[in-house]
Parts: structure tokens; sequence; C-alpha cells
């Protein structure tokens, strides 16, 4: 069903939009495959099984010419020195994507199959992920990291294809900042 023109209230206190929309809940048993460190993960998901991030999404709903739009909230943390991150998607049909930076200090890590690209996202940073380009997003801070997420109706989400082919590098809390490390040094 469509949605008439309207204005949509986010709450960063309590992470809710109003009028509201599907709220999807990502612990880090859904996280399965993803970190570098199976035996972390797994003793992550025995130790309480925490919630890594929340995507709030408004009414707009997924398809074709709709302009859907949503907020992700990565919670601080790491498995094995690796930084807490969303699972990370193609968009089947190669559609592109802006985030907005809203709170915290996060990145935009995209793949292409090829290249490797990150955008550095505080509040403000509008992050644009090109058609074609698989996108994760990473809290590298010490709180919570909220972005807006604006994307076609029709984009879909593959995440075999990150499953399949990694997303070029890995992200790590180091000494002094973020480190970077090749998929292929797994
Ligand atoms: C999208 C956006 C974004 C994303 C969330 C959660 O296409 O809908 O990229 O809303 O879905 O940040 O990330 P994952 O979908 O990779 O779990
Ligand atoms: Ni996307």
């Amino acid at each position: 069903l469509p949605v008439p023109p309207m204005s949509i209230r986010f709450d960063p206190a309590g992470g809710t939009l109003q009028p509201e929309g599907p709220t999807l809940t990502r612990r880090m048993s859904d996280l399965e495959g993803l970190f570098r460190d199976h035996a972390a993960w797994e003793q992550a998901v025995a130790d309480g099984d925490p919630v890594v991030y929340s995507v709030v999404s408004s009414r707009v709903p997924e398809v074709e010419r709709e302009l859907p739009q949503s907020i992700t909230t990565i919670q601080p943390g790491s498995t094995a020195g690796e930084l807490w991150m969303t699972k990370g998607h193609q968009h089947p049909n190669h559609q592109g994507e802006i985030y907005l930076g809203i709170s915290g200090h996060g990145g935009l890590l995209m793949f292409n199959g090829t290249e490797t690209e990150w955008v550095d996202m505080t509040p403000g940073t509008i992050g644009y992920m090109p058609p074609g380009w698989a996108h994760r997003s990473i809290n590298v801070g010490d709180e919570p990291y909220s972005f807006l997420a604006v994307y076609p109706g029709g984009a879909g989400h593959d995440y075999g294809w990150v499953l399949e082919h990694g997303m070029g590098r890995r992200v790590l809390a180091g000494e002094t900042g973020v480190e970077f490390v090749d998929y292929s040094a797994d």
C-alpha cells in the first residue's frame, strides 16, 4: 500500500521512529560466518548473545519507485579485535544508496568485488554507495553509532554475496585507531 506525504521523527534517545514501521534486531547469533575468529564468535553467542545492531524502518514500503528509509544503530564492541558491524549486503540489481551519519562514529566499508573503499562517518557525513558496491557499516567509536539509510524500494538485500565474496577488508580495533586487514589474510 502506498503511503501519503508525511513527516517522520527520529527519537535518538529511544532509537524509535514516529510513525513507526518494522524494527529488526540483529544479535551476535545472526552474524554467523562473518567474523574472522569463528571460536570467538561462538563464545560471544554462548555468553549472552548480545544485540549487535538494530534497524528501525519508516512505513514507506520496499517496492519499486518508493524511497524507503531506515535508521541503523550499531552498538560499540569488538569480537577478537574485529569491530562490531552489520552483516553487509549487495543490492541484487545494483541500485545505489545514501547514508547520513546521525550520532556516534562509524565507517562505511564498500567492496565491488575488486576494490575496497572506506568512508569515515560522523554526524553530518553523507556516504554514497554507487551501484554495484556491496556495503557494511562498522562502529569504530565507544558509543552507539546511528545513521540514516535512504534506498530505492526495489533494491533488495543479497547477504549471500558477502558470505561468498567477503568485503575485501576486515576492520579491527588497533592500538591507535582503526586497522584494516585483507580478507586474503584470514
Ligand atoms: C539497506 C541499507 C541499510 C542496511 C542496515 C543493516 O539497503 O537497507 O543498506 O538499511 O540494511 O544498515 O545492514 P545489513 O542489511 O547489512 O544487515
Ligand atoms: Ni543497502
